[in-house]
């Protein structure tokens, strides 16, 4: 099996990436957070420091690029080609409003001409092998099979397939019947992705689809840094590691970041999800998200390293 670290929006930076790999490792390919082309052709520069290969320490990165606009998608490839980069993804996911209603996203996906014409464009133009990530339709379901009679249509480097609509959020559940239908139907690798967030969501999943060989995991890995050892081997993960995996992200961004405030806010961002690993930890997560100074949260957070344990 091929495991793929889904990208994750302010969280899974380059910062968070390397310590990930440093300390747990087991990923096939990360993906970045998605990167918006403007019409200036120039990345911001948080994006460029994101993609930058020196920042970089990890086994193999893919830049994921979010538009509509088939020249902005080809320019961007190629500044990223420029930086070393071979395979770019597209966003055919993010269900955010502000997104959607650019027609970005998860957006794109209801205006099916628009998007078999800036297919067409970017798989003729670009030298670089390109991934497509997506939900199964903006409002139905049913979206999915005219969807994938289109994706089938061009080269793809492989298909990930997060099996839920763009209304849907994060709530309600994957929808399988599609995906298992997806898997059926495409002529590209389909990649599975989607609320595997104990080792048994995963048994279940490859117990279901024998011949998946991809899977992408994001909150999963979030909440427990730990999950792909133990699907692998049911390693047991290690308060002292945990410790060091966080103090590992907590310097960095204290390097890069100005102001308590910008470090706290990345931290809390990533406690909201790794909290749970901890027993009793509903008293610390409220202590963790009221801290306001360095000095408070780093107390908080020897308390609970040093008097919980984990579940
Ligand atoms: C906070 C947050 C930020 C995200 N940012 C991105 C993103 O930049 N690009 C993307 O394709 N998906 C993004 N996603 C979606 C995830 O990559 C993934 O598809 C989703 O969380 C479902 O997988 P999971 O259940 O394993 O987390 C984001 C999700 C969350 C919760």
């Amino acid at each position: 099996m091929k495991y793929y670290f889904a990208p994750l929006e302010g969280i899974t930076g380059y910062i968070y990436r390397n310590a990930y790999e440093k300390f747990f490792g087991g990923i096939d390919k990360y993906f970045t957070p998605f990167i918006v082309p403007t019409s200036s052709k120039s990345l911001t520069s948080r994006e460029l420091k994101d993609v930058l290969p020196e920042n970089n320490k990890v086994t193999f990165l893919v830049p994921q690029i979010l538009t509509n606009d088939a020249n902005k998608f080809i320019f961007t490839t190629e500044k990223l080609m420029n930086l070393g980069y071979s395979e770019v993804n597209l966003n055919l996911g993010c269900p955010s409003g502000t997104v959607v209603s650019k027609g970005r996203g998860a957006g794109f996906l209801k205006k099916r001409q628009e998007l078999d014409e800036f297919l067409e464009k970017i798989f003729s133009k670009s030298p670089a092998k390109i991934s497509i990530k997506t939900r199964i339709g903006k409002d139905s379901p049913d979206e999915f099979y005219e969807l994938i009679k289109i994706f089938n249509k061009y080269p793809l480097e492989e298909l990930i397939i997060h099996p839920r609509i763009q209304t849907d959020f994060y709530n309600n559940k994957p929808n399988m019947k599609v995906f298992k239908d997806a898997l059926e139907l495409s002529k590209s690798t389909v990649c599975y992705n989607g609320d595997i967030f104990q080792s048994n969501d995963y048994i279940k999943l490859i117990e279901e689809f024998s011949n998946l060989g991809v899977v992408m995991l994001g909150r999963g890995i979030i909440s427990n840094p730990n999950i792909i050892k133990k699907i692998n081997s049911n390693n047991v993960l290690e308060k002292e590691v945990l410790k060091k995996f966080h103090d590992a992200i907590y310097e960095e961004y204290q390097d890069i970041l100005s102001g308590e405030k910008n470090v706290l806010f990345k931290m809390k961002e990533i406690w909201f999800y790794m909290i749970h690993l901890f027993k009793d930890s509903d008293k610390f997560a409220k202590k963790i998200r009221k801290a306001n100074r360095l000095r408070d949260y780093e107390a908080i957070i020897s308390a609970l390293f040093g008097e919980f344990d984990l579940i």
